[in-house]
C-alpha cells in the first residue's frame, strides 16, 4: 500500500507492482497508473511510503485499491486504517504492516501505460511478527510452507564428510567444477591428499567466485597432466553430503570429457558403484 499526500490530500492506493531495486542506496521502485490520485501526489511532494501488508490486512488493501482518493476519503474509512506517525515524510503511514519505509523520490519513468516511481529509503521498520500478504491471479494468499531446492542426499562415510567439510570452510554450499570421463562402466579417478586426509573421487577443484568455471578446470587438468577434450555443455549436480547428522551442500558443475592418448597416467579408473558419492556424480 503506497500512501502520499499532496494536491489531493492523504492517501493510500494498492500497489502490487512495488519491488526492491538496490541495496546501497536503498531504493524500492513503484509503478503507478498516471490517472491515480496517488500519482499526483507524489510528483508535488516527491516523497511517499512504502507499506507492505501483512496478511491479516485484505480489507485495507480491498480498499485501497478499490477505490480512488478522488472519490472518497479512503483512510477515514470506518474501522480500517490506523495511521502510524511518519519521521522524515508528510505522508501518512499505515499501521500493522510487515515493513514501512519512507521514501524520498529519486527519479520517474513512464514505462508504458505505468509511470516508475523511484523512491529512496530514508526511514525502515519491519515488524518480524507478522507475515506478507500474497496477492496472485487476483486473489489473496498467505504464505506457505518454505520449499528447499532438491538436492540428493548422499551419505558418506566420515573421512570423505571431513574432506569436503574443510573445502566447504563455512561456505553455505561448496561450489566444485569436476571432469567426467568415462569409459563404459568406470570413471576416471584422482587421489587428493593433505597433511591427515586424502580422498579419492573425479579430477575436480573448487574454483574462486566469478572465475570462469571451465577455464578453471581446463587449467586444473592440464597442471594434474591430464589432456582432456572437454564438451562444453555444462552438468549440474546438486548434492548433500551427509555423516550422522553433519550435513554439508555441494555443487558439482561438471563437464564431460575424452582423455588424450598422451595423458600422464598416474590417474585411476574406477567402477563407479563401488563409492555412494561417486555414484551420485556420475549417474
Ligand atoms: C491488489 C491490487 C494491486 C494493485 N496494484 C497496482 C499497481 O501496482 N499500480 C497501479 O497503478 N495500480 C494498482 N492497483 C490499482 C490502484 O490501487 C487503484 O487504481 C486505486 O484506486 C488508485 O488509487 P488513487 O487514485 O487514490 O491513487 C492495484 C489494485 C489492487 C486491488
Amino acid at each position: 500500500m503506497i500512501t502520499s499526500t499532496g494536491p489531493h490530500r492523504d492517501n493510500v492506493m494498492a500497489a502490487e507492482w512495488t519491488m526492491q531495486i538496490s541495496y546501497h542506496p536503498l531504493l524500492i521502485a513503484v509503478f503507478i497508473h498516471p490517472s491515480a490520485a496517488t500519482f499526483k501526489n507524489i510528483k508535488k511532494t516527491k516523497e511517499f511510503g512504502v507499506n507492505v501488508a501483512a496478511d491479516e490486512q485484505t480489507s485495507l488493501v480491498n480498499i485501497s485499491g478499490g477505490y480512488s482518493r478522488i472519490e472518497i476519503d479512503k483512510l477515514k474509512v470506518r474501522n480500517s486504517f490506523n495511521i502510524l506517525k511518519p519521521r522524515y515524510i508528510k505522508a501518512p503511514l499505515i499501521s500493522g504492516c510487515i515493513i514501512n519505509a519512507e521514501c524520498k523520490l529519486v527519479t520517474m519513468k513512464k514505462l508504458g501505460d505505468h509511470t516508475m516511481m523511484v523512491g529512496k529509503v530514508v526511514a525502515i521498520r519491519y515488524d518480524k511478527t507478522k507475515t506478507p500478504l500474497v496477492y496472485h491471479t487476483s486473489k489473496y494468499h498467505r504464505i506457505g510452507s518454505v520449499i528447499e531446492p532438491f538436492r540428493q542426499v548422499v551419505r558418506v562415510n566420515k573421512m570423505t564428510f571431513e574432506w569436503f567439510f574443510a573445502q566447504a570452510d563455512s561456505r553455505f554450499v561448496l561450489k566444485c567444477v569436476g571432469a567426467l570421463i568415462k569409459s563404459e562402466k568406470r570413471v576416471l579417478i584422482s587421489s587428493y591428499a593433505t597433511k591427515n586426509r586424502s580422498y579419492t573421487t573425479i579430477p575436480y577443484t573448487v574454483p574462486k567466485r566469478g572465475s570462469d568455471h571451465e577455464k578453471t578446470l581446463q587449467g586444473y587438468l592440464k597442471q594434474s597432466g591430464l589432456r582432456v577434450e572437454l564438451k562444453r555443455v555444462p552438468i549440474i549436480k546438486r548434492l548433500v553430503v551427509k555423516n550422522k547428522s553433519r550435513i554439508q551442500r555441494i555443487n558439482f558443475i561438471l563437464f564431460e570429457g575424452k582423455l588424450g592418448s598422451e595423458s600422464a597416467n598416474q590417474n585411476k579408473w574406477k567402477t563407479v558403484r563401488t563409492d555412494a558419492l561417486l555414484h551420485a556424480i556420475t549417474s
